[in-house]
C-alpha cells in the first residue's frame, strides 16, 4: 500500500522542472533542424567544394574558389563557361536532402555576374538522376545580390540533389546557395524542420538549454561558440568547424561544421515558440578538458566576462542599447525573458573556480535578477566533485549542473540520490544525463526499454525531491541516423522522418503530467526507490485539483500496489492511467518502423479512497486522479 497524501504538499514543482537540452552534436542543427538543405552553401568549409560535385570541367570550362574582402564569408565559387557548353555542379545535401511531394522549395543564391549573359538552371534529382522539381535563375547584375524562385518537387525521395547548371557563355560568380522547404516551423524564412520542433514543442519543456555541450568550450578557444558569430545576416555568420568533426572524435563526420543558420536569436526563438525558459550556457575562459584544455589567463576573461552582459543586453535589453536594437532588427523587440544563463560546461579543477569567482564578481553584481549556474563537472561523485560541490555552496552559486551518463542499474541505485541533499544549500539542476546500456549494430539501438526505465525510476527520485531538484535535462537530444557521434539520444531522424525513443516518451510522461506540488508517498513509511523493483512519486496539479502518482516497475512480473489517499478523495468514479510497458527490456524504437515501445491509455473504475493498480512487467504507470 502507498499512502499518499494528497491534501499535504510539501514542496513546490519548479515550472522549470522537465527541460531540454540542445547541442550541435549528430547532426542536431546542420543536417537536422535547421531545415537547409544544401551542405557547404557558402564553401566555407574546410575543402571549400565539400559536398559539391563539378560537372563539365573536362570540356565546358572552369571553377575558380575566389577570396573575397568579407572576412566573415571569404570565398566564393566562379563559373567559367567558355564554350557555351553546360557547366554545373551538385550538392549532395547532409546525407541527401529529405524533399517531398507537392512541397515548395524556396532556392536563394548570392550572385555576381561577371561576363556574358547566363541562366542557371536549377534542377532537384532524385538518386537515378530523375528530375523532380525545376526552376530557373536569370538576369544577374553584375553587383552581388540575392535571388530567389520558388518551385515544387513531383517526388517523395530522402536522398536527393540539387543540380545547378550554368547555361550560355558567360562568368558567375555564387555564394551562399541555399535550398528550404517553404514549410518550415511557423513558415519562418531560414526556418526549422516543423516535425522535429513538433516532438519538442508536444514535450511542454519548462527550459531549453543550449548551444551545448561541448560545443560550447571547443577542442581550442578558437573553436569554441561564440554566440555573436551567430547573430545578424546570416550570409555573415562565420562558420567553424564543429567540435563533433570526425577530425576530432570517431564517428562519420569529416564534413560537420556550423553554418551558423541557427544561431542564438533563433535558439531565443524556438524557446519561446514552445514554451520553454531559455537557458544559454557560455564559455568561461576554458576550453574542452578532455581535449586541449586551453585556458584564458586570469587577467584577460573581460572579453568572455563581456559576452555575457552582452548577451544579457541581447536578450533582454531596451531596443535603444546596441545588443537590444539588434534584437529588434532581427524581428523581436520584446525582450526574451531571460533569467538563467550558465558559466561553463562540464569543467573542473581549481583552474574552473578561479575563474567563475572573477566572472560571478562581475556577472551577480551588474545582474542580481539573473540566476547565473556553475557545474560540478562530468564525474558524478568522482574526481573532484565534493570540490567543485563545495566551492558551489561557497560561492552561493543557485543552481548546479550535474551530468550523469552512467548504466541503468546505476540509475536505479540513484533513484534516492537527492533524498539526502543539503536543503540549504544550491539547487540542482540535473543538466545531461541517459542510461547508457549496452551497444547494438541500428543507430537507436541503444534507446532501450531498459534504459528508459531505469531513467524513469530516477526521475521519481527528482520529482520527490522537487524542493532541491530545479530541472532536469536528457541529453542529447537529436541523433541523425545517417551521421551521429553519440549515442543514445532522445529523438532519431532521418531527412524525412523521425522517431521518438522510449526515452522520450518517458521525459513526455514526466512533463505532460509535471504537478505543481509534491506530495509524501510511503509504503511502511518509506518512498518507493527499489523495494520490490517499485519506484513512485506523487504529486498535485493545484490548477486542476488532480494527484498525479507516477509508478514505476522494473521486475519482470507484473506487480500490484493500493493507493491509499489522505487529506483528500477522488471526486470521480473512474481515472485515466497512461502505461508504457514492454516485456523486453531490449526492445526500442526506430526510425521509419512501427513503434516497439509506445503509450497506451487505460480507464480504470473505483470507488472510495483505496485504489488497487495494477502494474505490467518492466513499465511505468502514471495515474490522473480529481481529487476533492
Ligand atoms: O551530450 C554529449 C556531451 O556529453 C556533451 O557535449 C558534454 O557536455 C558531455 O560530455
Amino acid at each position: 500500500t502507498l499512502v499518499v497524501k494528497a491534501g499535504t504538499p510539501i514542496a513546490t514543482i519548479q515550472s522549470t522542472m522537465w527541460g531540454l537540452f540542445f547541442e550541435d552534436i549528430n547532426f542536431a542543427a546542420d543536417g537536422g533542424i535547421y531545415a537547409e538543405l544544401v551542405k557547404n552553401r557558402s564553401f566555407e568549409f574546410n575543402k571549400p567544394l565539400m559536398g559539391w560535385t563539378k560537372i563539365g570541367e573536362e570540356y565546358a570550362g572552369q571553377f575558380q574558389i575566389i577570396n573575397s574582402q568579407n572576412e566573415n564569408n571569404p570565398r566564393f565559387l566562379r563559373l567559367e563557361s567558355l564554350q557555351g557548353k553546360e557547366l554545373g555542379l551538385t550538392n549532395e545535401g547532409f546525407r541527401g536532402m529529405g524533399v517531398v511531394a507537392g512541397e515548395n522549395y524556396l532556392f536563394s543564391i548570392l550572385a555576381k555576374q561577371e561576363q556574358g549573359a547566363s541562366a542557371l538552371k536549377i534542377e532537384l534529382l532524385d538518386s537515378t538522376g530523375l528530375v523532380i522539381g525545376n526552376a530557373e535563375v536569370k538576369n544577374f547584375s553584375g553587383d552581388w545580390k540575392t535571388y530567389e524562385t520558388k518551385f515544387a518537387c513531383s517526388v517523395t525521395h530522402p536522398k536527393a540533389q540539387l543540380r545547378l547548371t550554368l547555361s550560355g557563355k558567360g562568368v558567375l560568380d555564387i555564394d551562399m546557395v541555399s535550398l528550404f522547404p517553404e514549410h518550415t516551423w511557423k513558415g519562418r524564412k531560414n526556418g526549422l524542420r516543423a516535425d522535429l520542433v513538433q516532438k519538442l514543442a508536444d514535450l511542454k519543456p519548462g527550459f531549453l538549454r543550449f548551444p551545448g555541450g561541448c560545443i560550447v568550450e571547443g577542442h581550442e578557444l578558437e573553436t569554441r561558440y561564440q554566440w555573436k558569430k551567430t547573430v545578424g545576416n546570416v550570409d555573415d555568420r562565420k562558420l567553424i568547424v564543429n567540435r563533433w568533426n570526425t577530425e576530432f572524435s570517431y564517428r562519420n563526420a569529416p564534413d560537420y561544421f556550423q553554418s551558423y543558420g541557427l544561431g542564438f536569436f533563433e535558439y531565443f526563438q524556438l524557446a519561446e515558440d514552445i514554451g520553454a525558459s531559455p537557458l544559454p550556457i557560455l564559455n568561461c575562459g576554458m576550453a574542452c578538458e578532455f581535449n586541449s584544455s586551453e585556458l584564458v589567463p586570469l587577467d584577460k576573461l573581460d572579453p568572455y566576462i563581456q559576452d555575457i552582459l552582452d548577451l544579457i543586453e541581447f536578450a533582454n535589453g531596451a531596443t535603444t542599447t546596441k545588443w537590444g536594437k539588434l534584437r529588434a532588427d532581427m524581428g523581436h523587440p520584446a525582450p526574451f525573458n531571460l533569467k538563467m544563463v550558465g558559466v561553463g560546461n562540464e569543467q573542473w579543477g581549481t583552474q574552473y573556480i578561479d575563474r567563475l569567482k572573477i566572472f560571478l564578481k562581475v556577472l551577480n553584481e551588474k545582474h542580481p535578477e539573473i540566476a547565473f549556474v556553475g557545474g560540478a563537472g562530468p564525474f558524478p561523485d568522482g574526481k573532484d566533485f565534493d570540490y567543485l560541490w563545495t566551492q558551489m555552496r561557497e560561492l552561493k552559486v543557485p543552481l548546479v549542473d550535474e551530468h550523469y551518463y552512467r548504466s541503468p542499474e546505476w540509475f536505479l541505485k540513484n533513484a534516492s540520490r537527492y533524498d539526502s541533499y543539503d536543503r540549504k544549500g544550491p539547487k540542482i539542476f540535473a543538466g545531461e544525463y541517459a542510461a547508457h546500456d549496452k551497444e547494438g549494430e541500428d543507430a537507436e539501438s541503444r534507446n532501450t526499454w531498459k534504459s528508459a526505465l531505469a531513467e524513469a525510476a530516477l526521475m521519481t527520485g527528482l520529482e520527490r525531491n522537487a524542493d532541491v531538484v530545479y530541472m532536469a535535462s536528457y541529453a542529447p537530444l537529436f541523433g541523425n541516423v545517417n551521421a551521429w557521434q553519440w549515442r543514445p539520444d532522445l529523438i532519431w531522424f532521418d531527412n524525412l522522418k523521425s522517431a521518438a525513443t522510449p526515452n522520450y516518451y518517458v521525459q513526455k510522461m514526466f512533463s505532460t503530467n509535471a504537478g505543481t506540488d509534491v506530495v509524501t508517498a510511503l509504503v511502511d513509511g518509506k518512498p518507493l526507490t527499489g523495494q520490490d523493483s517499485l519506484f513512485a512519486s506523487a504529486c498535485i496539479d493545484s490548477k486542476t485539483s488532480e494527484l498525479i502518482v507516477k509508478m514505476v516497475n522494473v521486475a519482470r512480473h507484473t506487480a500490484s500496489l493500493t493507493l491509499s489517499l489522505e487529506g483528500k478523495q477522488p471526486s470521480v468514479k473512474e481515472i485515466n492511467l497512461q502505461v508504457v510497458a514492454n516485456a523486453n527490456p531490449g526492445a526500442f524504437n526506430q526510425v521509419g518502423k512501427p513503434e516497439e515501445v509506445t503509450p497506451v491509455e487505460r480507464k480504470q473504475k473505483i470507488s472510495g479512497k483505496k485504489i488497487d493498480i495494477s502494474l505490467d512487467a518492466y513499465s511505468l504507470t502514471v495515474v490522473r486522479i480529481p481529487i476533492k
